[in-house]
């Protein structure tokens, strides 16, 4: 009750529960607890439940149609870059965002926060956990949890548990040791569920020798018995493949349905007494508690995915200011901020300039209403009478950036973009309809197909309104073979494959492309596909058109760049990776920025060491280029307001108020886990144990290029004592906070922000144990030359460890340094 108070879910009324469970037979039951469709949840109006919508989650609600421009979403920054505030105040708010959307869109439940762990250096989806380290994610997690559901919406921690990366997700087994997995994995779940998660989704993967969907000991005993979690555990998508074992291991909803492996098999299981009734019983009280508290309970509000009114723009300076709060300053040299009264010719440069990632790939991805660019951004900021030059100088992508929708013209509806029809082998429309975009994809799974049944082809019709004459470049990439014409002549084909199987679904192929001379008229365009759909378990069915008017080559535009850069009086370069490199379903090839990246950096920054470079991606990268940049700004995946933050610290509206969560390495090799690529069997051995992350580091005395929680805004500080209060010792004893307090002084002068930080050495003897790990922070604001306390929390839990026994707070006394980053750590006191 306590967490619904809080929490903004509603109360629930067991017994009316129990009455109502009292009236359905097994078979009602049993067809509850799998999916009605991809994103639905069955309901019974005989007992008063509506169905219950799920979505993706996690920097933005996607709603329940998947990549769907028609549908748009407030696109936050992805997880990585909201955990970098270090600041739960703000992951709350976030959260409160997020379940504000849920509510604008009929959703019921988001699918996140992603709280696996960043063990791996070059995790696919690192960028949608938030961090190496477990207090860290576990705090910032737990805030996430209850700012959405604040809103009377459901949070979804996912995946639990030891999904650390992408490759063979479906198919590895992690071993780790029980202290590791209850220390580092399991506990920002354990602190999801305190803060009252009203779900929790299992991981593809397997954990000592058990697939997550069926693992008794860590979902029953663990999640439900120990940590008294009373919601609903449901699958990955496409997860479960058993009848019994997900049944007894405890999970409580196969998605997504209406096919899969419990229906009529699972009541067969019961009949037949492999199953006790009481088990199905257990899932639908959890599954009635949590209709009961989102809203789904005798609702009397209309059922609806489909949000009829936009995204609310009132949101938007809430989300600047949130974005520009999550960037890290992680050199400076004096050159940040920028003056207005300074340099009047200003280079930007890059391909995160014209056309940054916005987010990471896979199911976290989202279609937003607005997108604010660098050059937007600094157009508007920039004072008049500057001269803004703008280049790409190299691509990061491989494939095309998608046709511009704003250059053409859906001749049927008279509206920018184009017109997309359905057709079966007959030529027959199966359905036509008006799209504004040339990124197009849909998902489907058993019974919840991709596409209009007896699809055969698809047309996508537009015209080109006057490009300009001369050299251009079509691109098609898709599932299924391709035709792009041009006025009715052909003139590029493809047989890009079909990607079937939760392996491989979401990895992009490759485009075909044709370069062809324009004459400036308007140009009828029109794509054909033919989608291949075989899947098995799910199918991605893709389209897309690629558009590059860029009269030079490759080699040109280099080169213009550096020129760029040599004429201006400050360069603004923009690098970046994207969501072909960072995305769901596989890891990074390696840590390099994509293409000739780091080949423009050097140039520019020797044509104009003036420079400053700022990094649009979120896994670490290596960055060669650095200690000749005068200054790097680390911008993440920074959401829909991306452009307008990027300026708004460029110029000093905004600190970069962030602090680094992973550790930056020098060499990947550096990492304590460069990467995982599973042994044969596919068992994944978590050998270095608690060693993760930055404890890593200081195992190995490897000193890293940007260390864990470095991050430098824009005013100095210094950290003048450090002090815990008197009955520190007996609020420890009595399982309560210990308080630390940390007097810090802005010496610089501006305004700014600062991490406190504290790292508890470890006890004499623990040899498995990190040298130092954090056991607390807190953030403070101050003018500049004034100074202050700052509270820092170390509770109980943060100074235990977990033995055979159980939890066990060592009786010695710790030594804990404070500073602003893990490697920076002046001051020190006793607790
Ligand atoms: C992902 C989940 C996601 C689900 C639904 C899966 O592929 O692992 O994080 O919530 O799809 O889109």
């Amino acid at each position: 009750m306590t967490h619904e108070l809080r929490s903004g879910l509603l109360p629930v009324d067991e017994a009316s529960l129990r009455t109502r469970l009292a009236a359905l037979t097994l078979e009602q039951k049993v067809t509850l607890l799998t999916g009605a469709d991809a994103w639905h949840v069955p309901g019974c109006p005989e007992i008063g439940l509506s169905s219950v919508l799920l979505s993706d989650g996690p920097n933005g609600v996607r709603g329940e149609r998947f990549n769907e421009e028609r549908d748009p979403a407030l696109l936050l920054p992805n997880l990585a870059a909201l955990a970098a505030t270090w600041d739960t105040d703000a992951l709350h708010r976030a959260g409160e965002i997020l379940g504000d959307e849920a509510r604008r869109k009929g959703v019921h439940v988001v699918l996140g926060p992603t709280i696996n762990i960043q063990r791996v250096l070059n995790g696919g989806r690192n960028f949608e956990n938030f961090s190496e380290d477990p207090l860290l994610t576990a705090r910032l997690g737990a805030a996430y949890v209850e700012g959405i559901q604040s809103r009377g919406v459901g949070a979804c921690p996912k995946h639990y548990v030891g999904n650390e990366s992408e490759t063979d997700r479906t198919r590895y087994d992690v071993h780790v040791d029980e202290r590791t997995l209850r220390e580092v994995y399991l506990a920002p779940f354990e602190a999801a569920v305190a803060a009252g998660a009203a779900t929790v989704m299992a991981a593809y993967n397997s954990v000592r020798g058990t697939t997550m969907t069926a693992n008794g000991p860590l979902n029953n005993d663990v999640l439900k018995g120990e940590f008294g979690f009373d919601g609903v555990l449901l699958s990955d998508w496409r997860a479960t493949q058993l009848t019994e074992g997900p049944a007894l291991g405890g999970l409580d909803l196969v998605m997504p349905g209406p096919e899969g492996p419990w229906g009529s098999a699972l009541v067969a299981a019961v009949k037949e007494g492999r199953v006790p009734e009481t088990a199905i019983d257990d899932k639908v009280l959890r599954l009635l508690r949590l209709a009961a508290r989102v809203g789904a309970l005798d609702a009397t509000a209309p059922e609806s995915g489909l949000a009829s009114t936009p995204p609310p723009a009132e949101r938007r300076p809430e989300l600047r200011e949130l974005t520009a709060r999550t960037f890290v300053l992680l050199k400076n040299d004096g050159f940040l901020p920028l003056r207005y009264d300074g340099p009047r010719r200003v280079a930007l440069i890059g391909p995160a300039a014209v056309a940054p990632a916005y987010q990471g790939g896979g199911s976290a991805a989202l279609n937003s209403a607005t997108l604010t660019d660098p050059v937007a951004g600094l157009r508007s900021a920039l004072p008049s009478g500057t001269r803004l030059t703008v280049h790409r100088g190299v691509p990061s992508r491989t494939n095309l950036e998608p046709l511009a929708v704003e250059a053409t013209l859906d001749t049927v509806t008279g509206r920018p973009g184009g017109l997309l029809e359905f057709l079966d082998a007959d030529g027959d429309v199966l359905l036509a309809e008006h799209r504004h975009s040339y990124s197009l994809s849909w998902i489907g799974f058993p019974g919840a197909p991709a596409l209009p049944p007896s699809t055969a082809l698809m047309r996508l019709r537009t015209l080109l309104k006057a490009p300009r004459p001369g050299r251009h470049t079509f691109a098609l990439s898709g599932t299924g073979p391709l035709e792009l014409s041009l006025d009715g002549d052909v003139v590029l084909r493809s047989d890009s494959v079909a990607r079937d199987g939760m392996e491989d679904v979401m990895r992009r192929s490759a485009d075909s492309r044709v370069t062809v001379d324009l004459d400036g008229g308007d140009v009828e365009v029109e794509v054909l596909l033919r989608p291949t759909v075989e899947a098995p378990d799910v199918s991605l069915v893709e389209l897309l058109l690629g558009h590059d008017a860029s009269p030079l080559t490759e080699d040109e535009e280099f080169a213009a760049a550096v020129a760029a850069a040599r004429e201006a009086d400050t360069v603004v370069l923009l690098l970046g990776t994207s969501d072909e490199v960072e995305s769901e379903t596989f890891d990074r090839p390696d840590l390099s920025l994509p293409g000739r990246q780091d080949e423009l950096a050097a140039a520019v920054i020797a044509a104009n060491p003036d420079t400053v470079v700022v990094v649009n991606a979120s896994s670490p990268v290596l960055m060669p280029w650095a200690e000749d940049a005068r200054a790097v700004l680390w911008t993440f995946f920074g959401g829909q307001e991306y452009g307008d933050a990027v300026a708004d610290v460029l110029y000093g509206v905004a600190e970069p108020g962030g602090r680094l969560t992973m550790t930056f390495p020098r060499a990947a090799g550096d990492a304590p886990v460069p990467d995982a690529v599973p042994t044969e069997g596919c068992r994944l051995d978590y050998t270095e144990g608690l060693l993760v992350g930055h404890r890593g580091y200081d195992a190995a005395g490897t000193e890293p290029q940007y260390a864990f929680g470095h991050g430098l805004g824009y005013t100095d500080w210094d950290f003048l004592s450090a002090a815990t209060a008197p009955d520190a010792r007996e609020s420890l004893a009595a399982g309560k906070d210990a308080v630390v307090t940390v007097r810090i002084r802005n010496t610089g002068g501006r305004r700014g922000r600062q991490v406190v930080q504290a790292y508890a050495d470890r006890v004499d003897g623990d040899e498995a144990a990190p040298l130092r790990q954090l056991v607390g922070f807190a953030s403070v604001e101050l003018d500049a030359g004034t100074e202050a306390d700052v509270e820092v929390r170390i509770s109980c839990r943060a100074l235990s460890r977990y033995l055979d026994a159980g939890w066990e707070l060592p009786g010695a006394p710790r030594l804990v340094r404070v500073g602003p980053s893990s490697r920076e750590l002046p001051l020190t006191v006793t607790v």
